[in-house]
């Protein structure tokens, strides 16, 4: 080989070298930065709110558990804290969320007269909206849990299969969750996901394993749908957390 060539090859393999140093030090960063998220849970007393919260907790993450009743969350991980907050309270909420890299909503309640406008998922989203515009680009992304009532079976989405009676409390609650994703879809920019249980969601175990869909309930290989357990609920949103792939989308999540 000649002496040119030699130099050749040596400069490669410094260049190559110098990218795999360069690649490695972007792949700390980037764990770095996932291991130090700071989390604004709203609902962390809930079912399925204190599944999230147990699962980003797990993982060494931040939480900040909010409550109407925070007395009531009585976590004692150092990297856990609550406060006293109510998610339809823009005021609170501008309080609570700057500085968050996340603020996770998965919260349930319905108005006084059973309308999805009035239940509390409509009107979280529409605060964290007001919320976002006021803090601009520091606004943190939101992540809501949604519901499989929104997602379609055969073409016919939950909401218009006749299962659901107009003017009931279920009524209200199922149809709010429609309204958040008009709402989020209405907002150019805005960095929001929609996680809803691809079918039924029930405590169980955590496997760590679960199928992302898309607005189709997803299905066995029997047709069977497959639900989720909120542990591995829980897992999906943390993972969608720490690497974003849905911003400005809603995903099923099932087995
Ligand atoms: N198959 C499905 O698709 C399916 C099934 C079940 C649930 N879901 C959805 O999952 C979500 C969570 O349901 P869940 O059963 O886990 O709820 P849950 O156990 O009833 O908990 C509701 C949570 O909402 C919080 N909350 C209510 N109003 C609030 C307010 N004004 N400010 C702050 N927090 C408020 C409560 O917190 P505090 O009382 O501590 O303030 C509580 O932690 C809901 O959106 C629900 O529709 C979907």
């Amino acid at each position: 080989m000649s002496k040119f060539n030699l130099s050749a090859v040596e400069g490669l393999l410094a260049r190559q070298i110098t990218a795999g140093l360069m690649l490695a030090g972007c792949m700390l960063l980037a764990s770095f930065s996932v291991s130090a998220a700071n989390l604004v849970i709203y609902g962390a007393s809930g079912n399925i709110g204190s599944k999230i919260v147990a699962e980003a907790l797990s993982r060494g993450h931040k939480v900040t558990g909010v409550s109407r009743k925070p007395e009531s969350l009585t976590i004692t991980n150092p990297n856990f804290k609550a406060v006293k907050g109510d998610v339809t309270d823009l005021n609170s909420m501008l309080e609570i969320i700057p500085g968050a890299d996340a603020v996770i909503m998965s919260i349930r309640g319905n108005g006084a007269d059973n309308s999805a406008e009035e239940e509390v998922d409509n009107k979280a989203s529409l605060t964290y909206i007001a919320a976002a515009k006021k803090l601009g680009s520091k606004a943190p992304r939101v992540l809501q849990v949604g519901n499989q009532a929104t997602l379609y079976r055969n073409g016919v989405q939950g909401l218009k299969s006749g299962k659901y009676e107009e003017g009931t409390a279920f009524y209200g609650r199922v149809m709010a969750h429609q309204l958040v994703l008009n709402n989020y879809q209405a907002v150019p920019g805005l960095k929001w996901t929609v996680l809803s249980p691809s079918g039924g969601i029930a405590a169980g175990k955590r496997t760590g394993k679960y199928r992302i869909g898309g607005d189709d309930v997803l299905t066995d290989e029997s047709g069977k749908e497959t639900g989720i357990s909120q542990e591995d609920f829980a897992v999906a949103f943390i993972d969608e957390v720490e690497h974003p792939k849905a911003i400005g989308k809603r995903i099923g999540i099932g087995y």
